[in-house]
Formats: C-alpha cells, sequence, structure tokens
C-alpha cells in the first residue's frame, strides 16, 4: 500500500484510510461491533494504516470500536478524528453555534421526534472538552489528525484554529484539519500556514471541489485533500440493483441517488468501466477508488468498509497505478 506524507507534516499515511462512519450504525441502520473489529484488522493486514473516525458517528460509539480494535497497536496508526459537531453540550441550550440537524440514536428525523439537536459550534472551550472525550473512547493520549467536521459562523475562524494550534504544541494532536469548508473558509485556514488536509466529498459523482476552486487551493498550498464518499455511499461499487432494500434509518433510503432510475444509470456507466476495470484485475469499485486515488498527488482515499471482505476488496485498490489515458477514459464516462 503506498503511503504519502500528510500536508505540512511528517506523518506517513495510507492513501486508503477507513472510513469508520458507517461502523457507527448512526445513518447506516446499525453495526456490529465484532464485523466492525474485524474490517479494521483486515484493512491494517493489508497495509492501511490511516483510520478516520468522527465523535458524531454514532454518538461516540464509532471512536469506541476504533479504540478496540486499535489496541496494542496505537502507534502504528494514523488517527484522524474530529470536532465541532456538538451535540450533549450545555451551551446549545444557551444557543451559541448553529443548528445542524435534529437526530434519534438511529439517524436524522424531524424536530418532533429527536432526541438531539446537533450544533455547529468550534468554540475552544468546546473543542477541548471534545477532544478530551475523543481521547477515552478511543483509548490513547493523541490524536495524529484531529479535523473540524463542519464550519459555523458564530466563532471566529481565528479563535478556532488558535486553539487547534495549543493542541499541536500541547501534544495532544499532531496535524490539523478542516472539512466541508467554503473555498473562503478554506484559504483562511491556509492563511494561518498550519492546515494540513481539507476532508471533502469527491468521487465519480460529486467533483465539485475542482468547480469551486477547493481542489486548486489544496494543490497550490500542499495542503492533502482526504475524499469522503469515494464510492457515492456505495453506489459506485456497481453492487446496487434497482429497488435495493436498505436497512431501518440507513441514509440512503431517502437519497434519491438510490431511486430505482437512478441506479440502473449509475451501473450502465459503471459497465463501461469493465474492460479497463478487467485489464487491472480489479473490480470496478476498486477502479473508482484508484481513480481518485490518481487525481491528486496528496489524495487519500475514506473508504467506507463494514465487513472484512469489503475491507479487503477497498483496500487492494491501494496498491495500483493508472496510467493518465485511463484516468482521463473514467472521467469522461462520467462527465
Ligand atoms: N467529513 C464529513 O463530513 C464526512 C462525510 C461523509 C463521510 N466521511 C468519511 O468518509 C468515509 C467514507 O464515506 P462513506 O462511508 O460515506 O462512503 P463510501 O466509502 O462512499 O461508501 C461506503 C459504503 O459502501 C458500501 N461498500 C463499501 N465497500 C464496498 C464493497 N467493496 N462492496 C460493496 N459495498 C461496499 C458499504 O455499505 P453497505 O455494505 O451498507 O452497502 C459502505 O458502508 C466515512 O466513513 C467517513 O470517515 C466524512
Amino acid at each position: 500500500m503506498n503511503l504519502r506524507k500528510i500536508g505540512l507534516s511528517e506523518i506517513e499515511a495510507s492513501v486508503i484510510g477507513f472510513g469508520a462512519w458507517a461502523i457507527g450504525g448512526w445513518m447506516w441502520g446499525g453495526t456490529e461491533e465484532q464485523s466492525a473489529i474485524s474490517a479494521i484488522h483486515t484493512a491494517i493486514d493489508n497495509g492501511v494504516n490511516l483510520i478516520d473516525t468522527a465523535p458524531m458517528y454514532g454518538f461516540g460509539r464509532s471512536e469506541e470500536i476504533v479504540g478496540k480494535a486499535i489496541k496494542g497497536q496505537r502507534n502504528q496508526i494514523v488517527l484522524a478524528t474530529k470536532c465541532g459537531l456538538v451535540w450533549d453540550s450545555a451551551d446549545w441550550q444557551t444557543g451559541k453555534g448553529e443548528l445542524h440537524f435534529y437526530s434519534d440514536k438511529d439517524t436524522i428525523v424531524d424536530e418532533s421526534k429527536s432526541t438531539y439537536r446537533v450544533y455547529k459550534y468550534l468554540r475552544p472551550e468546546s473543542i477541548r472538552n471534545e477532544i478530551e472525550q475523543s481521547l477515552k473512547r478511543l483509548d490513547t493520549d493523541y490524536i495524529d489528525l484531529l479535523q473540524t467536521h463542519w464550519q459555523e459562523s458564530t466563532t471566529p475562524l481565528d479563535d478556532t484554529i488558535g486553539e487547534l494550534i495549543r493542541l499541536k504544541k500541547e501534544g495532544k494532536i499532531r496535524a490539523i484539519g478542516c472539512s466541508n469548508a467554503s473555498l473562503s473558509q478554506l484559504n483562511s485556514y491556509i492563511k494561518s500556514s498550519q492546515l494540513d488536509v481539507d476532508q471533502e466529498r469527491f468521487s465519480l459523482l460529486d467533483k465539485n471541489i475542482i468547480q469551486d476552486g477547493l481542489f486548486d487551493a489544496c494543490e497550490k498550498a500542499g495542503v492533502s485533500i482526504f475524499a469522503y464518499s469515494p464510492l457515492a455511499n456505495g453506489l459506485l461499487t456497481g453492487k446496487l440493483t434497482a429497488g435495493h432494500e436498505f436497512g431501518k434509518g440507513d441514509l440512503r433510503t431517502s437519497n434519491p441517488r438510490f431511486q430505482p432510475e437512478n441506479v440502473n444509470k449509475v451501473n450502465k456507466k459503471l459497465d463501461q468501466l469493465k474492460p479497463i476495470a478487467q485489464s487491472h484485475d480489479l473490480t470496478v469499485g476498486q477502479l473508482v477508488i484508484a481513480w481518485t486515488v490518481a487525481k491528486y498527488n496528496k489524495m487519500h482515499v475514506l473508504c467506507g468498509m463494514r465487513t472484512p471482505n469489503q475491507a479487503s476488496e477497498n483496500t487492494k485498490a491501494g496498491n495500483i497505478t493508472l496510467a493518465n489515458d485511463e484516468v482521463q477514459k473514467i472521467e469522461e464516462i462520467f462527465s
């Protein structure tokens, strides 16, 4: 598995990262802990050292599972988590931060059915409170990469960045990232000369970061991109058939992308990828991941993997190098 340095840091992380959202269960119809732990172990055995999680993924559940899975090998892992989505802080009752959504323990719901109000909130004291909880759940005393999960307008960005720099000086974190940023927010982080990673949605179906200028800005500043949802939540594996029934609370149930007509349309395009995939002895899902890796020499691809089989399949894409004309051809098919 190829390794790349993260941003301005000396941290070397695998090009394929284990995305730990789905194993938290929330928004994904539940989780099976043993399968999740085995998936992480399979990914590590196949050369993955990067794991991306967040407090929000299952209200702490994903971090707890990751903590259990990496016990005894913590120092071989590049552990990335996030801050800035708060659901249980007393602060949200005083109206600080920005309301993001309502949720019960399983999925996003209407206010009337909600257990939690989730706020975007990046005040220094809240970040500090969050990281202490993450360290406990992950059973560690440092985080390799702390990323602000969503950006918000009630806290001056300089205050947020200032706290991240303090945490780095204290040794609680080793690198700094942001996520779901606008171009101007990204540029503010870059101006601080402290940004190592921008984590954004990026796949053959989601190329907004190119159109919106974030891709270029990262490239110019030497900031790594962590591509999230590279398989468009599983749609780009080609394994879904029209009418597939997802579990209760699974985010894909209500997503128009997963309606039969669109699933058929995407599968037809994926069929066109098969000759290139077969020439490398890859599945189309692996080819899609390899395309994402090839887009930038500081790209890391965060793949969700819930089972050892998925981990085994997805991680193999980290050993593939595509030729430029193949990268272009794949893009043309999805243009
Ligand atoms: N910063 C953010 O706001 C943000 C947002 C989203 C994601 N992320 C990060 O990015 C990671 C990945 O994103 P994602 O989980 O949305 O999407 P993804 O990688 O596009 O899709 C993952 C899902 O696809 C299915 N899948 C994966 N590999 C497969 C295979 N080989 N064969 C068949 N199905 C397969 C699995 O679901 P089923 O088995 O249920 O089909 C899996 O949970 C997350 O875990 C998280 O770390 C960050």
